[in-house]
C-alpha cells in the first residue's frame, strides 16, 4: 500500500492523512514519555493495546450519545478517525487525590475527592502545559463560555461512565486526562471528544490491591509495565494478538 502522508509525530501517536476526505489515521506505537520528554522509553506493545481500549471506549461512550473522532479501527496499531481542530486544553477529570494534584497541594495520594475536580492545563509542550483557568481559556479564546460549558458537561458524564464500567473490571479511576476537538458538518459546529482514552492518560487502580495498572508504573520505575497495560485490557475483555 502507499505510503500515507504524515501529517504529525507526536510522543505516543503520528498522525497520517487518511484514505476518506477530512479523515486522519492515527497509529499508535509503543513508545512512552514522560515528565515533558524528560524520560523516554518504549512499552512493548502499547500501541496495540492503547488502540483497542480507546476503540472499545470511545465506541461504548458513542453509544451512550457521546459524540467522538472515532470512526473505526483499521488494523493493530491504526485507527480512523475524523479530521478535527484540537481545542489546545488538557481536560483533567479526578475522582481521587493523586499525581499532580497531591504535589501541588502537599496532600497524600488516594484520598477521595467530595466530588469530581475538573482542571485545564494549555497544551504547550514548550511551556510544559500550565494550568490553566476557565478566565484564561476565555479571554485567550482558546474556547468561548459555551463550548467551555460543554466539554465540561460532557467531561462530567464520561467521568460517570466510565467509572462505572472500569468498577464493573474491578478497576478505580483515580484521574484522566481527555482532549476536545471541533468537527464541522456542513455549517454546523459540534465539540467530539479526540485523542485516546487508555492507561497512558488515566490512573487506574486495582480496587481490592490499591496496584496501578497504568502509566505511573513506567513513570515511577515500579516495573510491571507491559504486564499492567495487558491486565487492564483483559479485563475489558480484549487481550489482541501481536
Ligand atoms: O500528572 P497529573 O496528576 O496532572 O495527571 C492527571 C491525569 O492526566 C493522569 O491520569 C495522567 O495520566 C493524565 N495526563 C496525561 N497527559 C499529560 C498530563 C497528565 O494524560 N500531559
Amino acid at each position: 500500500m502507499a505510503r500515507r502522508r504524515q501529517i504529525y509525530e507526536g510522543k505516543a501517536k503520528t498522525l497520517f492523512e487518511g484514505p476518506e476526505p477530512n479523515t486522519i489515521v492515527q497509529y499508535f506505537k509503543d513508545d512512552a514519555t514522560a515528565g515533558n520528554g524528560a524520560k523516554s522509553g518504549v512499552i512493548h506493545g502499547k500501541g496495540v493495546l492503547n488502540n483497542c481500549i480507546s476503540e472499545l471506549l470511545m465506541q461504548r461512550l458513542g453509544e451512550l450519545g457521546i459524540k467522538t473522532h472515532f470512526i473505526r479501527r483499521l488494523n493493530m496499531r491504526e485507527q480512523l478517525v475524523h479530521a478535527v481542530e484540537i481545542i489546545p486544553l488538557e481536560v483533567v477529570i479526578r475522582n481521587v487525590v493523586a499525581g499532580s494534584l497531591a504535589k501541588r497541594f502537599g496532600l497524600e495520594e488516594g484520598a477521595r475527592l467530595p466530588r469530581p475536580l475538573i482542571e485545564f492545563y494549555y497544551k504547550s509542550d514548550a511551556l510544559g502545559d500550565p494550568l490553566v483557568s476557565e478566565e484564561h481559556i476565555t479571554t485567550f479564546e482558546w474556547a468561548c463560555p459555551h463550548d467551555l460549558d460543554e466539554i465540561c458537561a460532557q467531561s462530567m458524564r464520561i467521568n460517570d461512565y466510565l467509572c462505572g464500567l472500569f468498577a464493573g473490571v474491578g478497576i478505580q479511576l483515580v484521574d484522566f486526562k481527555l482532549e476536545f476537538g471541533r468537527l464541522w458538518e456542513g455549517e454546523e459546529m459540534r465539540i467530539v471528544l479526540a485523542d485516546e482514552i487508555s492507561p497512558d492518560n488515566c490512573r487506574l487502580w486495582d480496587m481490592r490491591t490499591q496496584e496501578k495498572l497504568d502509566k505511573d508504573r513506567f513513570r515511577r520505575d515500579l516495573g510491571g509495565v507491559e504486564e499492567a497495560y495487558q491486565e487492564v485490557a483483559r479485563r475489558l475483555g480484549i487481550m489482541p494478538e501481536g
